[in-house]
Order: C-alpha cells, then structure tokens, then sequence
C-alpha cells in the first residue's frame, strides 16, 4: 500500500485532494497529513474523512525540521504532496517575511528530509519514490490583455511577495532535480474555485457577502484577468502527473477559462438569484447596487492565463468542468456549509476584514 506524506491537507486545495484521492483509491492508500493549522488550515473540511484507519493526521510546521524528519523516519513514505503555503497575494503584500519563511524555508526543509530518506549510498533515490511541488501559474508575472498564454518555458517573473517567494519555492526544486536528480515534478495551476475555499479569496468573499448583502469590493477596474479552474480538476491532474508524468519535467494546469473579475461578480450574482427559491429571504438581498469599485491592489498583475497544451499531450489531463457548472457546485456546496461560513468567518476574520478593506 503506498503511503502519501500530504503538506497543507487541512487547507483549501490540499482538504479537496484528500477527499478526491480516498473517493479514488479508497483503501488502498494511505496518507498523512501534516498541517500546522494557520487561519488557512480547518480540521472541520476533513471531518468526514478523519476516522479512516489510512487517515493520520500531524499537527507541525513544515519549517520544523526535526518534526519533518520524524515523520519521514517513523513511515515510508511513497510520495510527497506538497501544498503548504502561505497563498494569499493581500496577505503578502502586508506582511512578507511569512512567506518567505514557509513557502522558501518550508520547501527547502521539505526537500532536505525527502532526500535524506529517500536517498542510497551510490547517491541515487529509492525506486518509485516521487515529490509533487503544488506551485501557481503567478511565478511567471503578468500577461498584456491580449498578449498570449504561459507556457513552461515561459521564464518566471514573479511580481508580488507571494508569487516571489513561490518562485523561490520551484528553484530550490529545480535545484535539487538537477543537482541530485531528485525523483520530483512541479505543477503551475491556475486560480482554483470551490467547496473549503476561505473567504478572503475573491469567489468565497463575493458569494458570502452577496448573501449578507454587504458591499462587493472590486479592485481597480475590474477588468484584470484570472484563468480559473475547479478544483477537483487541479487534484485530478496532480494525480495524474504524478501517476503518469515524466520525472524532472513541470506541467503547467490551466482552465482555458478566462474571466475579468467583474464578469465573474455578475456570473455569481445572476447564479445566486437563479439558485434561490423565492422564499429565501437572502435572495432580495442579492443585487448588483452591492458592487463597490475600490482601491486597487498594489502591483496587481493584469492577466493569467495558461496553456495547458503539454499535460493534456503528453498525460491526457483536460479540465472537466465548465465553468457554469462548476460555480453553481461551489454555490450549492455554500448552501449546504452555512456552519463552516459562520465559523472560519468569526473571530480573526473580522479583523482581516476591517484591516483588508478599512481605507479601501
Ligand atoms: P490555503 O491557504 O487554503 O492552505 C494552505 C494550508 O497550508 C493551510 O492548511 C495551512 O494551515 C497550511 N500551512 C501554512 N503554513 C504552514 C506551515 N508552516 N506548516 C504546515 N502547514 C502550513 O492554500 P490553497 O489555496 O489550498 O493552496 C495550496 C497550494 O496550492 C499552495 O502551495 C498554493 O501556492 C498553491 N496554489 C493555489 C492556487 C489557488 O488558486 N488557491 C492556485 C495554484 C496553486
Ligand atoms: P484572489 O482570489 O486573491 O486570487 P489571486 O490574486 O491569487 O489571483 O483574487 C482574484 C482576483 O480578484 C484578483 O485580480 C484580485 C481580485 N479581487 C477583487 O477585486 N476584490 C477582492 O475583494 C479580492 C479578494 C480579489
């Protein structure tokens, strides 16, 4: 049976990947776990999973080394995911120093402790050992409106706090793939959207404020370009490259599925009033008067968008779901999740909120 060492499972991306791999393979993997539970990290999006006799879950940091290299020491691991990050761009902008530590030092600790339990005396790695690197299409800068896709070779121009020190996380990965031949692989997705998604992401916050009917805030114009994709698809394609995607190489996962921000706040809001049955009082509340052009963000990159040409030819990976549907998933699975609304949005949120959009 083999054993995936999942970092950052308790967050948004990394919760969808567990339950789409037990919905998969069910018994015949088992995975850890390991998530230091920052305000990203919600033990509550893995309570249907967490009795499972395959399901561990370890509270540490990935910047704890001796933590990381016990846990490597106590069990064999097979394979490594690793989606432990600091990820939101807003948050970088206030306060890097945080991402540098865990998505550079993190990786790096990461990257060390598999090296050193996977690797033989001649220098060469035990077989079918493999680290995924969960990385975002954001290390290659911003695109011109109409000005093209990003391809692989693309070279990286990372622009905010965040998308730097991601970039910073992927060269340490190169490094050591080139260096020792380090069995790894990087993706570079899109923008992700649905269930478990913490709203202080653009699709989460519109949703939950259209429903309270609190103000949309919409940075600058409105007009800026994100390729977004359902995350089911992203966990689909991480399996998929590291089942089937050649050793050493990066594959860029992407939607084909671009959208302005401000188209994305009327797709909600016109999905919103379809969705709710008349008697919900939640439904007059719903309206297009709530949008709120504000301040924009510092440096903010203009366009992202991906070409997803070399993991369909060379996996087969394609995203499946469209948009349309996929936006009424994550709407439906919203409805179904007031409690889990509620909770991640009390107590700190608030004051995120009040220090995010106070002067805005
Ligand atoms: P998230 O912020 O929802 O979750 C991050 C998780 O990592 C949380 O559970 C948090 O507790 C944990 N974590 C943070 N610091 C840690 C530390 N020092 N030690 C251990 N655990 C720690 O993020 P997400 O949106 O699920 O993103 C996951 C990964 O995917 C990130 O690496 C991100 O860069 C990448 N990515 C995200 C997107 C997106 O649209 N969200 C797109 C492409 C790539
Ligand atoms: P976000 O979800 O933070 O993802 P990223 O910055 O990593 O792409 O933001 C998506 C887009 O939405 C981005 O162009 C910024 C914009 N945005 C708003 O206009 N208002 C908001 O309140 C937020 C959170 C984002």
């Amino acid at each position: 049976m083999r054993t995936y060492l999942v970092t950052g499972g308790a967050g948004f991306i990394g919760s969808n990947y567990i339950h789409y791999m037990f919905r998969k393979y069910d018994t015949d993997i088992r995975i850890i776990n390991v998530d230091a539970l920052t305000y990203a990290g919600n033990l509550e999006n893995l309570k249907d999973i967490e009795d499972r006799e395959n399901y561990t879950f370890i509270k540490a940091d990935i910047c704890d080394k001796d933590a990381i290299a016990g846990i490597f020491a106590e069990n064999d691991i097979d394979r490594v995911v690793h989606f432990a990050a600091e990820s939101h761009v807003d948050r970088s902008i206030k306060d890097p120093e945080v991402f540098v530590r865990t998505n550079v030092l993190g990786t790096a600790v990461m990257l060390n402790c598999a090296k050193a339990a996977w690797e033989l005396p001649d220098g060469s790695f035990r077989a079918d050992k493999k680290f995924l690197h969960v990385s975002t299409d954001e290390v290659y800068g911003s695109l011109e409106e109409d000005g093209g896709y990003f391809y692989e070779t693309t070279p990286y121009a990372p622009r905010s706090p965040y998308s730097a020190s991601k970039a910073g996380s992927d060269m340490l990965v190169k490094a050591y793939m080139d260096t020792y031949k380090f069995p790894a692989n990087i993706t570079n997705c899109s923008n992700n959207y649905g269930p478990y998604q913490f709203p202080e992401k653009l699709i989460p916050l519109i949703i939950n404020n259209a429903l309270q009917g609190k103000k949309l805030p919409v940075y600058g114009d409105g007009r800026n370009v994100r390729d977004w994709l359902y995350v089911e698809d992203h966990a689909k394609a991480i399996d998929m490259v590291q089942e089937k995607g050649r050793l050493f190489e990066t594959y860029n996962v992407g939607g084909h599925n671009e959208k302005q921000n401000i188209e994305i706040i009327h797709i909600i809001l016109d999905t919103l009033r379809e969705m709710l049955p008349d008697s919900d009082p939640r439904k007059a509340l719903v309206n297009e008067d709530l949008i709120t052009y504000v301040e924009d963000r510092k440096g903010h990159d203009r366009r992202y968008a991906i070409a997803p040409d070399k993991i369909r030819a060379e996996i087969g990976w394609e995203p499946e779901t469209m948009f349309k549907e996929g936006i009424r998933r994550t709407i439906q699975w919203f409805f179904e999740h007031e409690d889990w609304m509620r909770n991640v949005t009390s107590g700190d949120y608030q004051k995120y909120y009040e220090d995010m959009y106070r002067n805005r």
